[in-house]
């Protein structure tokens, strides 16, 4: 299988199973508990049908929306994800590199592996920077202020991981980070030499974001679930994320809300916009999907903040849903990620373009010649 081979997420991640050893890939894959929020997900867009238009002279389809504040050229951009250099040693500076061709929104995590200050001086497309509140209260400070030295556009507050989720998978595998020799990984380490030589021989792996102030992640192999639950700050309330919104002072958008009340209140204190969103089906196993509650946070806040929909897009028909619904824009990990694994930038272009072209494709048979065009009325549910 290769590259060309890979038509829509599904192949890439078949491709991206076979570059990558069993762990790294079973992180990327994997969610908490049972995983159905992950599979509930993608199947929520199934509940509804689109109801197209014909005859609407669909020449030329206009995908442009703005969001917080940037024009990005389609309703689509690259969720933050943590890690990117262990998926493919191109790690986030393919992902960067993808957004600025393709015009969207590039989102990094506290936990990239790619400094906010290098994020900021080499790439143009639009930068929001994923922050997690950790207990070390100089560690947050010292992340807002790179942010704004270094010019990022938005900052993401991140609400979902109040604790770590319960990642079976990663506890098989014995995924940390960094990644760490035991039995079962050395042998797939050794079955996938290609991932393992540029492990070894290329940039050494960091976490240039956290390490000025915490080794845990770096020097202390730690897996993501401890890390949430031990370095991250369990007292995090309303109060907290007023005071980040102030010492930040920019586009303020949370990711991880999943209620019609906290919607509200993230429009009172004046976040600029929402990512509803289950961390990917990684935290909370059972919570809904984001496709599920869409309707009811964009009618309760839909005139007020700019609502995101983000986790199990796989298709571009998924973000004409979203948006026929209500939501601004979509967002995905998972979909740029195992094309991230399987082929680097070369890899994630080909991922978003295909996804870029079906929804103008899927514009064009909806007779939607504007993402104006995109209503309530384009949807019937099923049940
Ligand atoms: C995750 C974090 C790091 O593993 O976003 O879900």
């Amino acid at each position: 299988m290769r590259l060309a081979d890979c038509h829509n997420t599904e192949d890439f991640r078949r491709l991206a199973k076979r570059r990558l050893p069993g762990p790294v890939f079973h992180y990327i894959d994997g969610a908490a508990d049972d995983e159905v929020t992950k599979a509930r997900n993608t199947q929520a867009f199934d509940d509804c049908d689109l109801v197209p238009s014909v005859l609407a002279g669909v020449e030329h389809v206009d995908m442009r929306t703005t969001l917080m504040g940037k024009e990005i050229a389609l309703p689509l951009f690259f969720s933050p994800t943590a890690l990117q250099r262990l998926f493919h040693w191109q790690g986030e500076r393919a992902v960067g590199a993808a957004a600025e061709k393709f015009g969207t929104w590039f989102g990094i995590s506290s936990l990239a592996t790619v400094s906010i200050e290098e994020v900021g001086a080499t790439v143009k497309a639009p930068k929001l920077f994923q922050l997690y509140v950790h207990k070390d209260e100089g560690l947050n400070r010292s992340m807002i202020e790179r942010c704004q030295a270094a010019g990022f556009d938005a900052v993401a507050l991140t609400v979902d991981t109040i604790v770590g989720g319960n990642r079976e998978r990663c506890l098989r595998t014995g995924f940390t980070s960094p990644p760490r020799l035991t039995p079962g990984s050395a042998l797939s380490f050794a079955a996938h030499p290609r991932w393992t030589m540029d492990y070894l021989l290329r940039e050494p792996f960091s976490l240039p974001n956290l390490e000025t102030h915490v080794s845990q992640g770096t020097k202390v192999a730690t897996s993501i679930g401890d890390y949430f639950s031990t370095m991250l700050d369990q007292s995090m309330d309303w109060k907290a994320a007023e005071r980040i919104r102030d010492q930040w002072g920019g586009q303020f958008c949370l990711k991880g809300i999943m209620s019609a009340a906290d919607a509200r209140r993230a429009a009172d204190i004046g976040a600029s916009a929402i990512m509803v969103s289950n961390h990917g089906g990684r935290q909370l196993d059972g919570s809904r999907a984001p496709f599920d509650q869409l309707a009811e946070i964009v009618d309760a806040v839909g005139d007020r903040i700019e609502v995101i929909c983000d986790g199990g897009i796989r298709r571009g028909s998924h973000v004409l849903k979203a948006l026929s619904v209500g939501a601004r824009a979509c967002s995905g990990g998972r979909l740029y990620l195992y094309a991230l694994a399987a082929a680097g930038q070369a890899g994630v272009e080909r991922a978003m373009g295909k996804l870029r072209d079906e929804i103008e494709r899927d514009m064009k048979l909806m007779g939607a010649r504007a993402l104006a065009d995109l209503d309530p009325s384009n949807l019937r549910w099923r049940r």
